[in-house]
């Protein structure tokens, strides 16, 4: 066991894994990109291959992720050293955690400029500023948001001061009572919306893009955005859920709880899409447009509704909310490894990684306007991040540790680890770990790399 230099306890309850890991699974990811996404790969196309991706891909893999960080109950960083120097594995998987904390680190940078719009979005909503506004006005006020980097920089900075406030509390508690509150009113409110859209909107065309798609839909591009997705989406492999494994209680069957909190994230990510996409067809606007997709769409629901002002609002609370309880799951890693090695406090280790990461954001929100035609490999500094995370460093980062799960570590630890009830769920998790999610990894992602 490694020295348990500042540890910072354990959930409560089972359940508390459990809303803490969907809390961290359910975000941006869901109720933003996840919409433009299926909008630019092809809908239903991209549907399908997603779900595939998510169970055999996405499901096991995260049961690795918890697994790991419960066997040795530490933070990934001190838990490979440990490892390493228990022999167990060689010294350079080292670079695992240390790739897992770059690439949350990069995410972190941009997914809080997103998350500033939201903000941006909560005021606007509030103020009446989208009552009975056409598709125009609300491209414009979008598009107006973009070009004005001091009022995203603004609103940047108080998202992270929101992160740095949440992150300064222990995780173990705080958190799972903000999300235990958060998702049942996410998800009443996403079927209520998706309520009206699907009556005003257009279904026919909805039902169209969703089940009119063919088998060569799918190209390896499709494929390789939908695992990068799932990867994304389940905030696998940079070391959150490790981090929240390491927290859970020994009593707890990791494989169920990993099946709750795909399935929730499904369940979020396909009601985000029945509100969106109806409107989309109905106001004719371009299902490929990208990130703007949510962000022009919704206003026009809520300009038109009764209460729109009000039901507005609360949306974009429980987006901000939502992203923040995400965003904290990736400083995690960072956080709990300043913490339990160098005993910092919370706060100050949050301070540090969120003003470095308010230093990139700044970056990131230029290259939506005045750097906007400051181009690496054809992308803004942007459009190369959210690439590079999520279908380079994010699958690379998943692979080594598939590899170290499933080929580098005993497979009795992990008998003994998951074998609470069923040792039927311990083969099969195993097996496709080994045999499917790993191979198919590859070569989606090796052939999605060549072919890019
Ligand atoms: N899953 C989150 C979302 O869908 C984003 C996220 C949180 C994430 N933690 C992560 C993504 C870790 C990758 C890795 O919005």
């Amino acid at each position: 066991m490694p020295k348990n230099r500042c540890f910072q306890g354990i959930w409560a309850s089972p359940w508390v894994f459990i809303f803490a890991a969907t809390g961290s699974a359910v975000g941006l990811g869901n109720l933003w990109k996840f919409p433009y996404m299926m909008g630019e790969n092809g809908g239903g196309a991209f549907l399908f291959v997603y779900i595939l991706c998510l169970l055999l891909v996405g499901l096991p893999v995260l049961i690795a992720e918890v697994a790991l960080g419960r066997t040795v109950r530490s933070n990934p960083i001190d838990t490979v050293n440990d490892l390493s120097e228990r022999h167990i594995i060689a010294k350079g998987w080292v670079a695992l955690p240390w790739l897992a904390g770059l690439v949350g680190f990069l995410i972190f940078s941009f997914y809080s400029v997103i998350a500033g719009w939201c903000l941006s979005y909560f005021k606007r909503a509030i103020t009446g500023e989208f009552d009975a506004i056409n598709l125009p006005k609300s491209q414009f006020i979008f598009d107006e948001m973009l070009a004005k980097p001091e009022e995203m920089a603004i609103w940047n900075s108080v998202f992270l001061a929101l992160v740095i406030l949440a992150v300064g509390q222990s995780v173990t508690r705080g958190l799972a009572k903000l999300v235990k509150l958060l998702l049942p009113v996410l998800i009443i409110l996403l079927i209520t919306l998706s309520f009206y859209s699907l009556q005003v909107g257009d279904v026919a065309q909805t039902i169209d893009f969703l089940f009119g798609w063919k088998w060569s839909d799918i190209t390896f591009d499709v494929v390789l955005a939908a695992v990068g997705h799932a990867f994304f989406s389940l905030s696998i492999g940079m070391g959150a859920m490790f981090a929240y494994g390491a927290y859970m209680s020994k009593h707890m069957s990791i494989a169920r709880a990993c099946s709750i909190v795909v399935g929730l994230d499904l369940l979020v990510a396909l009601l985000a899409g029945l509100i969106i996409f109806p409107l989309v067809f109905a106001y004719d606007l371009n299902v490929a447009s990208g990130p703007s997709l949510t962000f022009v769409s919704l206003p026009i629901v809520f300009g038109a509704i009764q209460g729109g002002q009000l039901l507005g609002g609360l949306f974009f609370t429980l987006m901000i909310i939502a992203a923040l309880t995400s965003a904290i799951s990736m400083l995690e890693l960072f956080v709990a490894w300043l913490h339990e090695r160098f005993a910092m406090d919370r706060f100050k280790a949050a301070i540090i990684s969120t003003t470095a990461a308010w230093f990139l954001g700044l970056a990131v929100i230029l290259s939506f306007n005045d750097w906007s035609d400051f181009k690496i490999l054809g992308m803004t500094l942007f459009e190369l991040l959210d690439s590079l995370t999520s279908l380079v460093m994010l699958p690379i980062s998943a692979i080594v540790l598939t590899l170290l799960v499933a080929w580098f570590i005993p497979q009795n630890v992990w008998q003994k680890e998951l074998i609470t009830r069923n040792a039927k769920h311990f083969s099969w998790w195993y097996v496709t770990l080994k045999y499917i999610s790993l191979p198919a990894m590859l070569l989606i992602a090796v052939t999605g790399w060549l072919g890019a």
